[in-house]
């Protein structure tokens, strides 16, 4: 692996498949996800990337049923909870971004205390996408703008460029992803990070989201490592350039 992404960001997906396998709850294929994630946080702490951000729950999930949704949110409560000493204890900055207002006030409480005591982590930042969609990320941004130029913040006859839109937007402290994988053999973006995504290599596995290990982690960084990243410029610029 020559190359390291320096934001890696995985669509963990295939945990219901995993579980109708088995005979068993869906629910059950999310409890077996979680050892998955710890196993790419380990990874990533371990192999220098600086970012790793896992889509864990999108908008459109909250159309899924009752109980798979009360289920998933107490799991990511345990998960969050029973991680935190780990956490801490390997320099690793946690947080959560997403439409946090739909989040219950028990949810939102743990999340704002680690996002908290982890700040000063200077090591891997873990990045959760909660209630998120690349959609409504959008939106947020085009709304807050609105009402700063309304406010007289921006001035109304700046021109809005593509950096200060980025600057609006739930991600602005945190660099594009270089690389995103999606398990399960599914090969979409399916609303998430949709303008951050603009020059992302995606790498797309068959192995389910709760089998997914380090091995398979491997496999997609060495990928990526012989992926020529052009930016829609020309071989011989990005060669010159070098
Ligand atoms: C997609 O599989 C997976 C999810 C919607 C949830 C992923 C969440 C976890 C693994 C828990 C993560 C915990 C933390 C702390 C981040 P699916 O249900 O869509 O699978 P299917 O396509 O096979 O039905």
């Amino acid at each position: 692996m020559s190359k390291i992404p320096r934001h890696v960001s995985i669509i963990m997906d295939g945990n219901g498949r995993w579980a109708k396998k088995r005979g068993l709850d869906r629910l059950e294929g999310h409890k077996a996800g979680v050892e998955s994630v710890r196993a790419a946080t380990e990874f990533a702490a371990e192999n220098g990337i600086g970012f790793l951000s896992l889509f864990a729950f999108s908008e459109e999930n909250w159309l899924r049923p009752e109980n798979e949704i009360s289920g998933l949110m107490e799991l990511m409560v345990g998960a969050i909870i029973g991680e935190t000493s780990t956490l801490m204890n390997n320099n690793i900055r946690f947080r959560v971004i997403g439409e946090k207002s739909r989040l219950s006030a028990g949810l939102n409480e743990r999340i704002e205390e680690i996002e908290r005591k982890s700040s000063s982590n200077t090591g891997l930042t873990m990045v959760i996408f909660l209630s998120y969609s690349g959609k409504w990320d959008i939106l947020q941004a085009i709304t807050r703008y609105t009402s700063m130029v309304k406010s007289g913040e921006i001035p109304q006859n700046e021109t809005l460029t593509a950096e200060k839109f980025s600057t609006l937007l739930s991600t602005t402290d945190i660099p594009d992803p270089d690389l995103l994988i999606r398990t399960s053999g599914e090969q979409r973006i399916s609303n998430y990070m949709l303008w951050q995504s603009a020059y992302t290599e995606f790498y797309f596995t068959d192995v389910l989201w709760p089998d997914f290990r380090k091995n398979d982690f491997r496999k997609a960084l060495e990928t990526y490592s012989e992926r020529e990243r052009r930016y829609g410029k020309t071989r011989d610029q990005i060669n010159n350039s070098i």
